[in-house]
């Protein structure tokens, strides 16, 4: 398959290009500096020249504070892009795979959330990635929407400048305690969900998905998991959800159960803690 990733030197599209190229696919990966996805005569013209199999979107606006900031950017890349790039897919006749966000839910259900449960973004961030699921959907038949949520990876996350397992490393280091909050969640290590999703566009099984590790915690008992696996002294402690001023509304749960995954026998994501320790692995913290 020839495969064109956009957002390419990104956490998740690092890791995605380094699967396809081990799975032996003639990988095109493009970065924000070489085709901008809000210039949209730039986008047509390198998808009609390469004519891929599949078209990739690891791309994203995706800080949630600066989307409040900046809704028309947020827009453009998040939901107009999306729409840009699946309808260019359908007049070529390729899959596309686009990445979504557990943020287009309110987080207010205790349980996790699965495909079925409606979604209601509170922020800008998931105002625009769920109108952006919803022009892929709507505009290519061969589409794959993968929700996922709390990623970290090893290359650098270029929109936040740090993920949080790195930033529980650097500050393990400086400080004795840690204050974190209580929000409910489940971390995703991007090399598991980059060969998941993989599996998932190798497979004509189009439609809407919720991709993430098995298991729901709080990002205080993520803190303390890694705390604990790497054996620093600092001390974890447990803060309310609001105790960090923000500039938008967060939801409190947003774990997502890989139903539809399940459902086709397509499901490989393993649990939090074995991606965590995947990840500590590959980063040399843990041998
Ligand atoms: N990170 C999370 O915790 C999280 C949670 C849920 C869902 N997601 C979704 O997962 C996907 C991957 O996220 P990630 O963590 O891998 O993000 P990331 O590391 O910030 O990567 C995003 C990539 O998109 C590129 N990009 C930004 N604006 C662009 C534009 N206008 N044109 C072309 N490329 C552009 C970025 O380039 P520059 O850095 O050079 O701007 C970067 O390479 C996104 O769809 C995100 O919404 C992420």
């Amino acid at each position: 398959m020839k495969i064109v990733v956009f957002g390419s030197d990104g956490q998740l599209g690092t890791d995605f290009v380094a699967t396809v190229k081990r799975g032996g696919e003639d990988c095109v990966p493009l970065t924000v500096e070489d085709v901008d996805l809000t210039d949209v005569p730039r986008v047509e013209d390198r998808l009609r020249k390469v004519r891929p199999h599949a078209v990739v979107n690891c791309a994203a606006f995706h800080d949630v504070g600066q989307c409040e900031e900046k809704p028309d950017l947020a827009d453009a890349i998040n939901r107009d892009a999306v729409g840009t790039l699946s309808r260019l897919c359908s007049e070529i006749d390729a899959k596309f795979l686009t990445i979504s966000t557990d943020y287009v839910f309110d987080g207010t259900k205790i349980e996790g959330y699965t495909e079925a449960d409606s979604p209601n973004p509170i922020n800008r961030y998931g105002v625009s990635k769920l109108a952006g699921e919803r022009l892929a959907l709507t505009n290519n038949p061969k589409t794959f929407v993968a929700r996922t949520q709390s990623l970290y990876g090893v290359s650098q996350l270029r929109g936040k400048k740090t993920n949080f397992v790195d930033l529980v490393l650097k500050l393990s280091k400086e400080r004795d305690e840690l204050k974190v909050d209580q929000c409910r969640m489940a971390p995703t290590g991007t090399a598991c969900l980059a060969e998941n999703l993989y599996r998932l566009l190798c497979s004509d099984r189009y439609g809407l998905y919720h991709m993430s590790c098995q298991g729901a915690t709080t990002w205080y008992e993520f803190a303390c998991k890694i705390v604990e696996m790497i054996g620093a002294q600092v001390r974890v402690t447990p803060v309310a959800n609001d105790f960090f001023p923000k500039n938008f509304r967060r939801p409190d749960n947003t774990y997502l159960i890989n139903q539809h995954l399940a459902k086709i026998g397509l499901d490989f994501m393993p649990t939090w803690e074995d991606s965590l320790r995947q990840y500590l692995t590959a980063r040399g913290v843990l041998v």
